[in-house]
């Protein structure tokens, strides 16, 4: 039912908001009316009663033979019995002759002569409306109503009812009291309602207006509330909807900008590096060739300039392998996957290592299975990195130490079959705050890295469907932990790889 009044149109549901304000207002001033009326009525008709009964009394009580004092005084206690108060009755001469109050008896009160019919007839009671005497002053309104009590044809007496008109008009101003409570209360009930009805039905324009500025301000990321299955709520999903596409307009802009940056950039960069290479083969060959000239080896004056071909040597040695790594990370060449013996990878990348790590005084303990399985792999992609590993570890321990190669089958988290390879070493460790940030392209610690050796890396085990991280155990050195899958990679990780292989 709820749910049925919300999703009505949002003029639907004004309408029937202020109809039922108005309905609500008529009904409770209706109600408050029609009860005021009923109680009036019932004080007019409890008033006439009380009369009917004095008229009864006073026809019926006088016997032509009794007393007339005790009759009278039978009268008063009649009347009492009828539930009246302040009740005096009066001689024909107007004594008070009986009272409910002792102090009123043997009083006298002037009586007005009555306009009766005929002198001769009998006495008649009549209680009309001009017996009713008022005296206004001091704001005081009360009534006297006298009726004759007649014994045979001679009025022995009147009995004399008085009642304050002010409780009729203190009846009156309590209903008017009333009445002006429920005019107020129902006014202000109703105005209540309305603003805050008001204020609910309008929140969603304020919200819009807000949104749409927010919009303009070039903030697109603005939510509006989307409740209700009204106008607003069309409105509100509607512009949710505007500002996603004009979100993903943005989105799809600013990467096809970078995109273009990047690319033109790349393209830039691998050209300069290229040509590098070239101008640094011919500096490489050009080194090789004064290297080879006898009389500089021979001649010992030409010592210091043998170091200095040396040293050009060993820089354009370490610039062409930037140059190589740095076109080896832009490049999108897949893997070239075939059969490969994991054993001999790993140990052509230790005998790459061998010289420098003796050097040093750093033992290689290679532990492998002898059943490890033959892969599906690049193997020249594998021993660059086994050799990019290799080489950090040589380099983290200059002053001697050992590295340990594992080799294990284990199974992932999907039941994969994973080959894993742990290279650990005794140098310094790697800081857990770096161990994710070394993955990097260009993060290193080193003065002469590049920062690009494990970045490669990560790419290459990545494309073989695999995953390279640091061993979160807490060794005293680094332990890199390399996982390639036992399936072919190819079919659920390189789809380029997959094209090329079917053509
Ligand atoms: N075995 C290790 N022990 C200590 N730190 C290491 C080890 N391996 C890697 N690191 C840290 O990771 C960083 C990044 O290594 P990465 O091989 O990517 O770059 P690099 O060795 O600094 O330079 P390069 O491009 O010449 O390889 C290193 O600078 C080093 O701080
Ligand atoms: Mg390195």
């Amino acid at each position: 039912m709820k749910k049925g009044i919300l999703n009505l149109r949002f003029r639907t549901r004004l309408v029937l908001v202020m109809f039922l304000i108005t309905a609500s207002t008529s009904a409770i001033l209706m109600i408050a009316y029609v009860q005021h009326n009923r109680r009036i009525k019932a004080y007019v008709a409890g008033q006439t009663s009380d009369l009917g009964e004095i008229i009864a009394l006073t026809q019926a009580r006088i016997g032509p033979k009794v007393d007339r004092r005790e009759a009278l005084s039978e009268y008063l206690s009649a009347l009492k019995g009828a539930g009246l108060s302040s009740i005096n009755v009066l001689s024909p001469s107007g004594e008070v002759v009986a009272s409910t109050n002792p102090h009123q008896i043997g009083k006298k009160i002037k009586l007005r002569r009555r306009r009766t019919g005929s002198k001769e007839g009998p006495i008649q009671i009549t209680a009309q409306l001009r017996d009713i005497d008022t005296d206004t002053q001091a704001g005081q309104q009360h009534y006297d109503i006298r009726f004759p009590i007649i014994q045979g044809e001679k009025v022995i007496g009147y009995v004399q009812v008085g009642g304050e008109m002010d409780e009729v008009g203190a009846m009156l101003n309590h209903v008017y009291f009333l009445w002006l409570v429920w005019i107020l209360v129902t006014m202000v009930a109703g105005m209540i309602a309305i603003v805050y009805l008001t204020f609910r039905f309008t929140k969603p324009i304020d919200q819009l207006v807000e949104g749409a500025n927010q919009v303009a301000q070039g903030n697109l990321y603005v939510k509006l509330p989307e409740g209700g299955g009204d106008e607003m709520g069309l409105l509100a999903r509607t512009f949710n909807q505007m500002a996603e596409r004009l979100r993903d307009a943005r989105e799809l802009q600013k990467r096809l900008n970078e995109a273009e940056k990047t690319s033109l950039l790349g393209h830039f960069a691998s050209t300069v590096a290229h040509e590098v290479r070239n101008s640094l083969n011919f500096l490489n060959l050009s080194v090789d060739q004064i290297r080879a000239k006898r009389w500089l080896m021979d001649e010992s004056p030409h010592r210091e300039l043998r170091a200095s071909l040396a040293n050009m040597k060993e820089e354009i040695i370490r610039l062409n392998r930037l140059v190589n790594d740095f076109l080896a990370v832009g490049r999108q060449t897949p893997p070239n996957i075939a059969p490969c013996d994991l054993r001999a990878i790993i140990e052509q990348a230790i005998a790459l290592v061998e010289k420098q790590a003796k050097a040093q005084d750093i033992r290689i303990v290679s532990e492998l299975p002898d059943d490890l399985p033959s892969l599906q792999a690049d193997a020249a992609q594998l021993k660059t990195c086994f050799l990019n590993i290799l080489t950090n570890s040589v380099q983290a321990m200059p002053n001697g130490g050992t590295i340990y190669i594992e080799a294990k089958h284990v199974a992932d988290g999907d039941a994969r079959s994973l080959m894993q390879l742990r290279f650990r070493d005794t140098g310094p460790g790697i800081p857990e705050q770096d161990r994710e940030k070394i993955f990097a392209p260009y993060f290193s610690t080193k003065t002469t890295g590049f920062g690009l050796g494990l970045a490669i890396t990560r790419k290459i085990i990545e494309d073989h469907g695999g995953r390279v991280y640091v061993s979160p155990d807490n060794h005293s050195g680094a332990e890199m932990v390399v996982e390639l899958p036992l399936t072919d990679p190819a079919l659920t990780h390189s789809p380029a790889l997959s094209a090329s292989r079917v053509a």
